[in-house]
């Protein structure tokens, strides 16, 4: 099983979107796929509760207990674990980079994001995670997306090679219970998704899981 946590110390950068277009994507391509949810605000676990459907799987998990829970999930046949963590909360999301094959840290192209996504950084490099930096909610236009860039380039963080764009099937999807993919299957967002989903599973593959039962 690969665990991929979202992180970010910055509150609606797009963390649960994250969580739960990729688990949506995952679960489309076959994969077994799970949200974990440490956010006391729930946000996923009421996402699941407007879906109407039991996949993917959604469990809102105590921290103290995150571990066992993966441990749990991986004997029990899941393939791809995501972990949604709340904003400002640094012990959560400790907990969540821990046991994380992969930490992606959302940020918007924007000063107090980047400032943010900086801080964030340094805690997942604290535990020599693995990570990617995601631009989300990025402008049709303007100099901000090229200068968070440059930011992330001379942080020497890596940076996921999709843009994701400010897109109104992301937000619709949000609150329907869905995936942007699901509300737009051949819209731009739904290809922002793919791309994000198969740069995952190309890192993980790169340096294999250390949950087993992949
Ligand atoms: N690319 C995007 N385009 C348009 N809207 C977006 C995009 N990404 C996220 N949103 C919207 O922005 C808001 C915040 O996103 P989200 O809840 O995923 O952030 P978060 O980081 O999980 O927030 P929190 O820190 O409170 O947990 C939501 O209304 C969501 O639908
Ligand atoms: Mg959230």
């Amino acid at each position: 099983m690969y665990v991929v946590a979202i992180i970010s110390q910055k509150g609606g950068v797009g963390k649960t979107t994250l969580a739960t277009a990729l688990a949506v994507e995952a679960d489309r391509r076959g994969r077994s796929a799970a949200i974990f949810d440490l956010d006391p605000q729930a946000s996923a676990t009421f996402w699941k509760d407007t879906r109407g459907s039991d996949r993917p799987a959604v469990a809102a998990v105590p921290p103290a207990r995150l571990s066992h829970v993966l441990k749990a999930a991986a004997e029990g046949g899941c393939q791809y674990a995501l972990i949604d963590a709340p904003p400002v909360a640094k012990d959560l999301a400790y907990e969540a980079a821990q046991v994380a094959d992969l930490v992606l840290i959302p940020t918007r192209p924007a000063v107090l994001d980047v400032m943010g996504m900086t801080r964030t950084l340094e805690l997942v490099r604290l535990y020599g995670r693995p990570s990617a930096v995601v631009l989300n909610m990025c402008p049709q236009q303007g100099r901000e997306i090229r200068d968070t860039e440059e930011a992330i380039r001379q942080l020497g963080a890596d940076l996921a090679p999709v843009r994701m764009y400010s897109r109104i099937a992301y937000s619709r999807a949000q609150q329907t219970g869905l995936a942007a993919q699901e509300v737009e299957p051949d819209g731009k967002a739904a290809l922002e998704i793919s791309l994000l989903y198969k740069y995952t599973l190309k890192r993980l593959n790169a340096q294999g899981g250390q949950h087993g039962a992949r």
